[in-house]
């Protein structure tokens, strides 16, 4: 295990699978850049994410699909930046592939995926479903030399064909799900996200897999949970159903923002406006050099 440019050990996928047989939970968050990876990592997280969430969280984006893998390895540059300050043991580094850079093809996966390994301080990469297509993926990156983390339940590239509901509400699609688990599984994902699903479900699931379970809007019974760190600090206009803040932050910072703004207009003493512009340097007109 080689020492990261700053000299602390970064966790690695295994990690995450021996945290699990000890029965110590995994922290999960995601981060955007320099400012909120230093921030997470101060935190204790055992893992940071680089979730496609930033299109609507930072870029402002409706939904995740526009953002771009150059975009991704971007901000995934930035939170390398700010992770790594010894002696905290470094987070194990995940970075989500953006909507159709992995389903148009085994080689195109394996170009964007190791895209992200080349050109990013990102350890892993992190994909959307459980379909026999994507299962292939899973196991030709892994085979390639690329840890992958699988994302079951609501998967938010699909919001055209899902919706942001709950997912697997019925028996027929929880062992739909229930066997795509064990899919992903045996091509190879080192831990599986399970988003807005029954808690039971989860927690059956948790049992029955070798890798981790990470849950956001899952219950508890998981080995680890994964929240959105910007809507965990309530900084969002809207949050899902599934993430209650731990502190009104957006309210906090616009109060604390105002008074900043407010303070100043009302201060007793004012700058008084000048007169006039300033001087404008004089044009100097060269010296006639007689001939
Ligand atoms: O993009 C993201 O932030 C995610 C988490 C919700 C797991 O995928």
């Amino acid at each position: 295990m080689g020492l990261s440019p700053r000299g602390s050990v970064p966790l690695r996928p295994g990690d995450l699978i021996q945290f699990k047989h000890d029965g110590r939970p995994i922290a999960m968050l995601t981060a955007w850049d320099a400012l909120s990876a230093a921030l997470v990592e101060a935190a204790g997280a055992d893992v940071v994410l680089v979730g496609d969430s930033l299109a609507m969280v930072v870029l402002g984006h409706a939904t995740t699909l526009p953002v771009t893998l150059e975009e991704m390895l971007q901000h995934c540059r930035a939170v390398g930046r700010g992770l790594g300050r010894p002696p905290a043991r470094q987070p194990l580094l995940v970075c989500d592939l953006p909507f159709l850079s992995y389903q148009c093809g085994l080689d195109g996966a394996v170009a964007a995926a190791g895209a992200v390994l080349k050109l990013s301080p990102a350890a892993a990469v992190k994909l959307e479903g459980g379909e026999p297509e994507t299962v292939a993926v899973v196991d030709r990156l892994v085979r390639s030399g690329i840890p992958v983390m699988a994302h079951l339940g609501l998967t938010p590239q699909s919001v055209h064909r899902l919706g942001y509901r709950r997912q697997a509400t019925d028996p027929v699609s929880q062992e739909r799900l229930r066997r795509a688990a064990l899919n992903l599984e045996a091509a190879g994902s080192f831990a599986l996200v399970l988003e807005h699903v029954p808690a039971d479900l989860a927690a059956s699931l948790r049992r029955e897999l070798a890798i981790p379970v990470i849950g956001i809007g899952a219950g508890d019974d998981c080995d680890g949970q994964v929240r959105v760190t910007a809507d965990l600090l309530g900084l969002t206009e809207r949050q899902p159903p599934f993430c209650p803040p731990l502190l009104a932050g957006r309210s906090l910072a616009i109060e604390a923002l105002g008074g900043w703004v407010t303070g100043l207009a009302a201060s007793t003493d004012p700058i008084s406006p000048p007169d006039q512009p300033p001087d404008q340097p004089s044009e100097q007109v060269p010296e006639q050099v007689p001939n």
